[in-house]
């Protein structure tokens, strides 16, 4: 099968992250009514279902999602992205809410700055859809995490069913125009329906996942199938990523808020 990922090269997905950050978490609230929120409540839950200890949030953007582990009873959340500017939102978001066990990690999650083993859940959320290679990426994701850690993986699904042509018309046209209005960033807003429409169907993703080498592979879909919850347990079989790891140390704060 022939390689899949980003439609956008990584520096461009940067740039556009940088640029919408600061209108990022409103205008999650208001395409998604507001149900963003429960989807990220959902994933926190199945992360922590086994109790781990040490969560990694990859592509945590402005943290809601490593907000939410947190909040439901997490020890300690590396929360890694990228995008300075996004990270400079969870930063003041971290500050604001007064949380301590969060640490914001500035790197890339295909060549991420863990050592092999040494995460008990790995989250990403929203984040999956704009790597520039998925396969790559979910074994990178497999070589962090300890056998009998868990994955979670929430995105955006391409459109099926009944709705499908009305879900087109909201994410081809409403969004991208209200994605103008509240960001200034219309375009960026046009990529999302863009890159969901190219993304792996559900039960691809799933087949991607087995193929890697996870176990108890199984997701569901939520808000009339726009948004899929997958949920995969890392077997006990070595993992060679692609990618090399990056020298092996602990990960720093890339900035004080
Ligand atoms: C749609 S946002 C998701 C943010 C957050 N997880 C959420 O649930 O709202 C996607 C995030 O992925 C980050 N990202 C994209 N490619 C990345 C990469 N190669 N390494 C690290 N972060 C990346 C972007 O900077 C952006 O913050």
């Amino acid at each position: 099968m022939a390689r899949r990922g980003a439609l956008r090269p990584p520096a461009e997905v940067r740039r556009m992250f940088d640029r919408i950050a600061p209108r990022y978490d409103v205008m999650n609230r208001l395409m998604s009514l507001g149900r963003d929120v429960s989807w990220r409540r959902a994933a926190a839950r199945a992360a922590l279902a086994r109790r781990p200890s040490v969560v990694l949030d990859i592509a945590t953007g402005t943290g809601d999602l490593a907000f939410e582990l947190v909040a439901q009873g997490a020890s300690h959340v590396f929360a890694l992205d990228f995008s300075l500017e996004m990270l400079r939102h969870a930063a003041r978001k971290r500050l604001e809410k007064q949380v301590a066990r969060i640490t914001l990690v500035c790197g890339d999650a295909m060549r991420l700055p863990f050592r092999d083993r040494s995460v008990d859940a790995c989250t990403i959320g929203f984040g999956l859809r704009n790597l520039p290679d998925y396969e790559a990426a979910i074994r990178e994701f497999a070589r962090v995490l300890r056998p009998g850690g868990v994955l979670v993986i929430l995105e955006t699904t391409p459109f099926e069913g009944p709705f499908a042509p009305l879900l087109r018309l909201y994410f081809d046209r409403v969004v991208p125009w209200l994605g103008g209005l509240v960001s200034g960033d219309r375009a960026a807003y046009s990529y999302l329906p863009r890159s969901t429409a190219a993304f792996p169907r559900a039960p691809e993703l799933a087949e991607l996942l087995c193929t890697a080498g996870f176990a108890d592979v199984h997701f569901r879909k939520l808000m009339a199938g726009t948004v899929a919850l997958h949920v995969a347990v890392r077997g006990g079989a070595e993992v060679r990523a692609d990618t090399a790891a990056w020298p092996v140390r602990a990960p720093r704060e890339p900035m004080r808020p």
